[in-house]
């Protein structure tokens, strides 16, 4: 409980910014539970998915693109359970299990929280296949993969490189891949080959020599390839494709100038739901490298700058 001008209202623990900064200026403090929409739900946070997105909102580097309200909560993905709902929400009821890429359109009642208010416009049904940590991990990372996939109409008989493939992102994009029938050829370092071996990749390492070692492994060249870490990654790619326009994007805008395609994911209901569906089928499922407690956010954080951890870190919430 949280006494405001003499009113009792209902609080919450949360994560907060009070400016923009890092994992060192992360507070765990209470806050008033949140207001929620008509179209949308208030949801119990079992877990909230970390993704790079998040420090880097929280640095401020979004800032010419995305107002930022403070105390800002961040985070944007999460899994938990259906609280209540606004009384235009039909599409969910108390007690649901629930994910969502909760991207609103400024940053401030984040996901690192006891409880976030949603719109439905962000959320589907949590796969009954996977952990709440898992869960947490999927709604970002998945929907960038899925609509990345997408976007270049990867399908059978495709053969796709994917830079960055034991990522949040690159780890989804490889399931997701080979589950409609692609071959996949993904970068790593050595320490993570066997991981992509297991989502159902061929690993080559990355850096000096890397379109090389691709055209070892496809000498006719490769259909689709994607960038989920930027560097060299499109002028490799460019190297070894068979049509130079099928390079996407998900880290450098200039790759449009490039003759490829640019994305940034969108929430999506229908999309969302599909990648729970994969899930359940058992062809999709989230690595979790870390899951940290809520007071810890600042170590899930330094873990995510690193860029070098393998599938998803999450926090758990509950
Ligand atoms: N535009 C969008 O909508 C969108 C959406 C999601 C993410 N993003 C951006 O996309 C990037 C990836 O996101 P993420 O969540 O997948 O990040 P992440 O999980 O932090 O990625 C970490 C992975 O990157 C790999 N890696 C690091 N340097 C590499 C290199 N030079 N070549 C190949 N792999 C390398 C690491 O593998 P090793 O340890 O083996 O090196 C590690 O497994 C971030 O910049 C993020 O902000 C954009």
């Amino acid at each position: 409980m949280i006494f405001s001008g003499g009113e009792v209202v209902r609080g919450m623990k949360a994560i907060v910014l009070n400016e923009y900064g890092g994992p060192d200026d992360l507070t765990l403090t209470d806050l008033p539970e949140p207001k929620v929409g008509p179209d949308a739900i208030l949801v119990r946070v079992k877990a909230a998915g970390v993704n790079p997105v998040d420090w880097k909102v929280g640095a401020g580097y979004l800032d010419p693109v995305l107002d930022a309200h403070f105390p800002l909560v961040p985070g944007w993905d999460v899994a938990g359970v259906v609280e209540r709902t606004g009384p235009d929400a039909k599409e969910f009821a108390p007690g649901d299990e629930v994910i969502g890429y909760v991207r609103k359109d400024w940053a401030q009642n984040g996901t690192y929280a006891e409880l976030v208010a949603a719109p439905v416009r962000t959320l589907a049904r949590k796969p009954a296949a996977l952990s709440w940590q898992q869960a947490a991990g999927l709604p970002l990372a998945g929907l960038t993969a899925y609509q990345s996939l997408k976007r270049l109409g990867v399908g059978e008989g495709d053969t796709v490189l994917i830079h960055a493939a034991a990522g949040g992102v690159g780890s989804l994009a490889v399931q997701i891949a080979a589950a409609w029938g692609a071959r996949v050829i993904g970068t790593a370092s050595e320490r993570n080959h066997d991981f992509l071996r297991e989502l159902g990749a061929e690993p080559v390492v990355y850096g000096e020599g890397l379109a090389d070692r691709v055209r070892e492994l496809a000498p006719g060249g490769v259909d689709a390839a994607f960038d989920f870490v930027g560097g060299e990654s499109i002028d490799v790619s460019q190297q070894v494709l068979k049509d130079s326009t099928r390079v996407l994007s998900i880290v450098d805008a200039e790759v449009m100038a490039k003759g490829g395609h640019y994305l940034f994911v969108r929430p999506d209901p229908a999309d969302l739901a599909a990648l729970a569906d994969l899930a359940d089928a058992g062809k999709l499922t989230v690595g979790v490298d870390r899951a940290v407690p809520l007071a810890e956010t600042a170590e899930a954080w330094r873990l995510s700058q690193s860029g070098r951890t393998r599938g998803k870190v999450v926090i758990d919430v509950s």
